[in-house]
């Protein structure tokens, strides 16, 4: 049986430039003979992507959308992630749950508890490998945004909501060292891809 695969995680709010980057990361990886699987949160699979939809599209209490957000993130590990890292193919996700913790329980206020309760339920023994913070000021990315595409519902929020999330993702990196990679997303696309291979240099 071949070895247990990796589990790497990009995190950040939304427009600091993950989605950017992960193709890059994928690319850095492959070169090295490594079998990647390239999926994102929520969704990832069919039901997950259904999930996302709703998630991002309608208005809906702050309760049921991290239900929903976990929901799609069970099907994902059971169905995606877990198969895969048994299987010795490495995971390279854009968003898991320090995106919970940052946007339900930072954002909107659901209690950090309630989101630990869910993550031991549905994801006991399985923590990322690596994760990749873009950390953005919430001005920049939303200038980002703005230039880019029309607002779903977490890109509508306003600054302060995003400066909670931006919060919670940095606390959790201090908190999480050993796994936390925080990147200076404010540089330009090509200063942040050198960021993310000297990372992976070190990494390997
Ligand atoms: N380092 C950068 N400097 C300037 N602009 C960038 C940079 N990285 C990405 N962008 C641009 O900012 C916008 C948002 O980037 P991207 O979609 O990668 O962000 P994201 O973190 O995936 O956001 P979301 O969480 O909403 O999916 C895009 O128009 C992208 O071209
Ligand atoms: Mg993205």
């Amino acid at each position: 049986m071949s070895a247990r695969g990796r589990f790497i995680t990009f995190e950040g709010i939304d427009g600091a430039g993950k989605s950017t980057q992960i193709d890059f990361v994928a690319t850095r990886l492959r070169e090295r003979g490594i079998d990647i699987v390239v999926t994102r949160e929520p969704g990832g699979t069919e039901i997950g992507e259904a999930l996302r939809e709703l998630v991002l599209r309608q208005p809906m209490s702050a309760r049921t959308e991290t239900l929903l957000v976990f929901a799609a993130r069970a099907q994902h590990v059971e169905q995606v992630i877990a198969p895969a890292l048994v299987a010795g193919r490495w995971i390279v996700c854009d968003r898991f749950t320090d995106a919970t913790y940052a946007y339900q329980s930072g954002g909107r206020g659901v209690p950090e508890a309630a989101v630990a309760a869910l993550e031991r339920w549905v994801h006991p023994d399985l923590q990322p490998d690596l994760t990749f913070l873009f950390d953005v000021a919430p001005d920049v990315a939303a200038q980002r945004l703005s230039a880019a595409r029309a607002a779903d519902r977490f890109e509508a929020e306003q600054r302060d909501f995003f400066a909670r999330v931006r919060a919670v993702y940095l606390e959790r990196a201090r908190r999480f060292p050993a796994r936390f990679v925080v990147l200076d997303g404010t540089q330009p696309p090509e200063a942040v891809r050198a960021q993310l291979g000297e990372a992976l240099d070190r990494w390997r």
